[in-house]
């Protein structure tokens, strides 16, 4: 039983209660803002992964979205992200993922991105690439944003970072770039990263749960991933960008400028 096939197990068990919930009753609430969702199939899928991981690795520290757990001093840490896209899956927009990451001493080491409804699963494990469906993924080829198709994400914050993103999402259209595209799933945005269906995501700010996953995806696809100002990612609450690599320098000078 590797790391890896656990979080795989986990990611499918969450995917099957997605599945079940869909387009039915899913108990819809609110949390830090009227936007900000959680449904049923939320906690059942953090619930289900946490109980997976928790009996093989009881000791690991693992950061769910939806409930604190105990932490111990192991230095093996999971995030799950139970349902990545809440708001898409609370209307049956079927564009949603469970997102599980497992650190190891502040690296990320094992990468899950399971997309239930297209029945695409990401995974990766460091040093072993990424792979979509068993098959590996490269980034995309592209030099220049002219090329690109860039994602974003907008933080459940309606006034500072809006404000910025939209200032930035201008700015990367007049660059002619191919498109914008705002999916809201930020863990399958870095996920398409890594399978080279776009060139560049921005946030400027993201939980762990949100991007563990999906950074290591992007980086054994052979991509960048660092933070607005360049930076490796603290494996905390961030802003992330991250690209094929090639049109990193030309993103981060739009999204940070000095
Ligand atoms: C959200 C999505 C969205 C991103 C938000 C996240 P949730 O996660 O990833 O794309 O823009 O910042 O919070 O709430 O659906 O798990
Ligand atoms: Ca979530
Ligand atoms: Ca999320």
């Amino acid at each position: 039983m590797t790391f890896l096939s656990v979080a795989v197990e986990a990611a499918k068990l969450a995917g099957k209660i997605q599945l079940k919930y869909l387009n039915k009753e899913m108990h819809v609430r609110t949390k830090s803002t009227p936007f900000d969702r959680v449904t049923i199939a939320d906690l059942e899928c953090e619930k289900a992964v946490v109980q997976h991981i928790k009996k093989r690795y009881p000791y690991h520290n693992i950061i769910g979205e939806e409930g604190k757990y105990l932490r111990t001093d192991s230095p093996y840490v999971w995030a799950i992200d139970p349902v990545d896209g809440t708001n898409n899956y609370s209307k049956g927009y079927p564009f949603f993922c469970v997102s599980i990451g497992l650190a190891f001493k502040g690296k990320p080491i094992v990468g899950v991105v399971y997309d239930a409804f297209h029945r695409e699963l990401f995974t990766a494990q460091r040093g072993k690439g990424a792979r979509l469906n068993s098959k590996k993924v490269h980034v995309s080829s592209g030099k220049h944003l002219g090329e690109s198709i860039l994602v974003t994400g907008f933080y459940y914050d309606r006034s500072r970072i809006m404000e910025e993103t939209l200032a930035q999402t201008r700015k990367f259209l007049k660059k002619g770039i191919l498109g914008i595209r705002r999916t809201g799933s930020a863990a399958l945005d870095l996920a398409y990263i890594a399978a080279g269906r776009a060139d560049g995501f921005w946030e400027l700010r993201l939980n762990l749960w949100d991007f563990l996953a999906g950074s290591l995806l992007v980086e054994e696809a052979g991509g960048r991933v660092t933070d607005r100002s360049g930076k490796k990612l603290d494996l905390e609450r961030t802003s992330v960008v991250a690209t094929n690599g090639k049109v990193h320098k030309e993103m981060l000078r739009i999204v940070n400028p000095t």
